[in-house]
């Protein structure tokens, strides 16, 4: 009891000095993937075939920051193919505000009746930047102006069923009738890895997306990086992306995992935040095996769970009674259900997965 006490005391301790050094990384601006600029001449398909064989895919957007990124990754200033290409039929509605989830269109009915597509709108409401506040802008505008205004001088428009429909914007109508743009908008638009990501960035000057022949976006770099399309067999640059994570579909024992991990890669991946969890659960799904190993394991001359990369547990994710400390335990996240963690014992063999950088 006090033994454990004061190693629950040393650990925060631990943990304190931990956040405080490497605390900027990494829940909401560290990203798990990088951006690589192709600079050679493909059609799109051929440039999606290039990136899946040398990288991840063809580059997803996920917002304004990995928009920078992207830029960022190029000196060049013609335009590149990105990973995002027009299905054709079935548009789907979108947040225009991201970490959201697609909405099914049958629950939100009323939202999107009363939101994108009303057509006598007098004003908007966007989302403010500090406070998790909603802001009533009185102004006339369209839905696309609206959403760079709000993109601009707030967050973005108000989006989720949060809300669209919470106790916050009640009050700000205060029983006054009035329609307002909200952040719903309709596509067909598919990103190349199957990412649901809602972020675009048209150039609306440019793009118009009622041209059915030109169905593959592509970003021009000499006008902010906003997108256009253009026909998928023409040839040009692109951006590919590369996923930090990647799932070794092999069985081996926890300590093998190791080594190979650390042979080919950097090492077994780290899980420090709950970013990083939910990147760890998207890769565990398409395991074969029950569970997956990761770099947790528990160290007897230390008499403490510790991670490859040397660190304390901060965040974690034990399953219920899924927590067993002994000599020979590692961590398996769960490939199905919650993918809680489990102790395992290392002479299990279990797919696995490794961080690249
Ligand atoms: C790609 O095409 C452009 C013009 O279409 C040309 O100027 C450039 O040299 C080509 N680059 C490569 C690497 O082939
Ligand atoms: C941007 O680049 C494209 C071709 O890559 C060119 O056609 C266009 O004129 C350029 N625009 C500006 C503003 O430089
Ligand atoms: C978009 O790309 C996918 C492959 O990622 C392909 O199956 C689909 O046919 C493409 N759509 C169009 C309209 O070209
Ligand atoms: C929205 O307004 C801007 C500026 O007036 C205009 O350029 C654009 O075409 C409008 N968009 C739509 C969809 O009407
Ligand atoms: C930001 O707000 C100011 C003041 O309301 C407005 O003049 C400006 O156009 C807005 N920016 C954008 C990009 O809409
Ligand atoms: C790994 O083991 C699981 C059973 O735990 C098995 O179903 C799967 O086929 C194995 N995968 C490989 C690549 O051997
Ligand atoms: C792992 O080791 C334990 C104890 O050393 C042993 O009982 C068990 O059979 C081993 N399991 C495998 C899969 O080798």
């Amino acid at each position: 009891m006090h033994r454990s006490s004061v190693d629950d005391v040393i650990t925060q301790l631990l943990c304190i000095s931990f956040v405080c050094i490497s605390g900027q990384c990494c829940f909401f601006t560290c990203r798990l993937y990088e951006y690589h600029f192709i600079e050679e001449n493909k059609s799109w398909y051929e440039a999606q075939r290039y990136c899946r064989e040398k990288y991840t895919d063809l580059a997803k957007v996920f917002d304004m920051t990995d928009m920078s990124r992207l830029r960022n990754s190029a000196q060049n200033q013609g335009e590149a193919w990105i990973g995002l290409n027009n299905t054709g039929g079935n548009r789907m509605w979108h947040w225009s505000l991201n970490h959201i989830t697609v909405i099914s269109e049958k629950s939100f009915r009323r939202q999107i009746i009363e939101g994108c597509y009303r057509v006598f709108s007098v004003g908007f409401t966007g989302m403010k930047k500090d406070k998790k506040t909603l802001h009533l802008i009185e102004t006339f505008m369209n839905w696309t102006q609206a959403q760079s205004y709000c993109r601009y001088n707030h967050t973005d428009l108000a989006s989720g069923p949060d809300q669209v429909d919470g106790e916050e914007m009640k009050t700000l109508f205060n029983g006054r009738p009035m329609s307002v743009w909200m952040g719903l908008f309709r596509d067909s638009w598919r990103w190349s890895d199957g990412s649901d990501f809602s972020f675009r960035y048209w150039d609306m000057q440019l793009f118009n997306d009622e041209q059915n022949t030109k169905t593959c976006a592509m970003t021009l770099l000499n006008r902010s990086g906003k997108w256009s399309s253009d026909e998928c067999d023409k040839k040009k640059h692109f951006f590919c992306y590369d996923d930090k994570l990647i799932l070794i579909k092999e069985n081996k024992t926890w300590k093998d995992a190791l080594n190979y991990c650390e042979n080919n890669y950097k090492g077994l991946v780290s899980i420090t935040n709950p970013e990083v969890q939910g990147w760890v659960q998207e890769k565990a799904k398409g395991a074969d095996s029950p569970y997956v190993w990761i770099g947790l394991s528990y160290k007897c001359t230390l008499g403490l769970w510790l991670w490859v990369s040397d660190y304390v547990v901060c965040y974690d994710k034990w399953a219920t009674e899924g927590k067993t400390e002994g000599c020979d335990m590692s961590v398996g996240v769960d490939r199905g259900g919650q993918h809680e963690w489990f102790s395992r014992r290392n002479n299990e063999t279990y797919n696995f997965i490794c961080s690249k950088w």
